[in-house]
């Protein structure tokens, strides 16, 4: 299967080149791709979310790192005045864990490297190219361990945008879907809404109904009367950052769709990449939880819903405690929360 990357470098000469991404804020409505030439355009980027779930903003936040080389040729201390622009780029979004990762990696080679600027550069270019095509090999590798838990003819509930949009290419959940359907086409998906950005009716269920999967689009509180109905068979969501104990973060309401899972008896997995867990935490506790603006909450395609004087909070993510984990599907095989730390002997 050949498959489109949502974002990639593009080399424009030897030196120079941009971030070509999907401006997903568009989706479904106009399918549009856009070219980041700077760091700051890279940050708002990501902060505004034309380029958003975790695996993709990663990959932004490498090429945010090219980017912040580039500007700084001319600087004399090179190093120090990347590593600035970088950490500028890391600060858009606190939650996925991919961000830091993948530019923690650019960084490594900054530091390390005793080249010219030219080759410090090329080498930036080289790695991100590499990270890009690794994310859709191992997507595909989560999407043939988790292909197994489906059961024929099942219907999967997911929440959010964990699909080729959030990556470069092919998804995690929606990794686990597209791999289940290329066995058994008789599978279904609930897509939940996932307010307040409509993720789940914007993207998951654009992406799903041009490969032809069977899609059914509900909203955020109808996830536990389906259950109940016994209409949904297993529920497959991706991840922001994984703790150690495998608490895992993800797009808010998935917290919600876990405990009513565990209510029903029906397994619930988190698709990730082990980029996605981070072994410095012990606990989902020490996540730090994105606040987004008011406005997403208040208004729908910028018309405001409710009168201006409401209090309202938006978290972003929320975090599933292991113990309503069935198992964490990564490109290792799949984890017993309790055996995650494995994945780093
Ligand atoms: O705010 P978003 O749209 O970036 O949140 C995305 C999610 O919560 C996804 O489920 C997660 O990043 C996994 S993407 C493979």
């Amino acid at each position: 299967m050949n498959i489109e990357k949502t974002i990639e470098w593009i080399k424009t000469d030897n030196l120079k080149g941009v971030s070509r991404m999907i401006d997903q804020t568009l989706l479904p409505y106009e399918y549009k791709k856009i070219d980041i030439k700077t760091t700051d355009e890279m940050y708002n980027a990501i902060k505004t979310m034309i380029v958003r779930g975790a695996p993709a903003i990663g990959i932004a936040g490498a090429h945010g790192v090219i980017l912040a080389a580039i500007e700084s040729i001319n600087e004399s201390d090179f190093k120090n005045s990347i590593l600035k622009k970088a950490n500028y780029i890391n600060s858009s979004r606190p939650t996925a864990v991919n961000l830091s990762w993948a530019i923690k990696k650019q960084l490594e080679i900054v530091e390390k490297s005793n080249e010219t600027k030219e080759k410090i550069i090329e080498l930036l270019i080289k790695n991100a190219i590499k990270l890009e095509n690794e994310d859709i090999e191992i997507n595909k590798k989560i999407g043939e361990y988790g292909s197994a838990i489906i059961p024929k003819g099942a219907t999967i509930l997911t929440h959010c945008n964990a699909g080729a949009l959030a990556t470069v290419g092919y998804g995690t959940a929606l990794g686990v879907v597209r791999s289940a359907f290329e066995k058994d086409s008789t599978i279904k998906v609930f897509a939940d809404e996932t307010r307040p950005r409509q993720q789940g009716a914007r993207l998951t269920t654009y992406e799903l109904i041009r490969d032809g999967i069977n899609t059914t689009l509900i909203t955020d509180g109808m996830g536990a009367y389906f259950m109940k109905k016994n209409m949904i068979d297993v529920v497959v969501t991706g991840a922001d950052r994984i703790a150690l104990n495998g608490d895992s973060a993800n797009k808010i309401g998935t917290y919600m769709v876990a405990i009513a899972a565990k209510y029903h008896n029906i397994p619930f997995y988190i698709a990730a990449p082990k980029s996605t867990i981070d072994p410095s935490i012990k606990t989902g506790e020490e996540i730090t939880i994105e606040l987004r603006d008011k406005k997403e909450v208040t208004e729908i395609n910028e018309k405001p819903i409710c009168i201006d004087e409401v209090n309202v909070i938006n978290p972003g993510f929320d975090v599933t405690c292991a113990s309503l984990i069935t198992g964490i599907i990564t490109e290792y095989g799949i984890f017993k929360p309790q055996e995650l730390y494995k994945i780093f002997e």
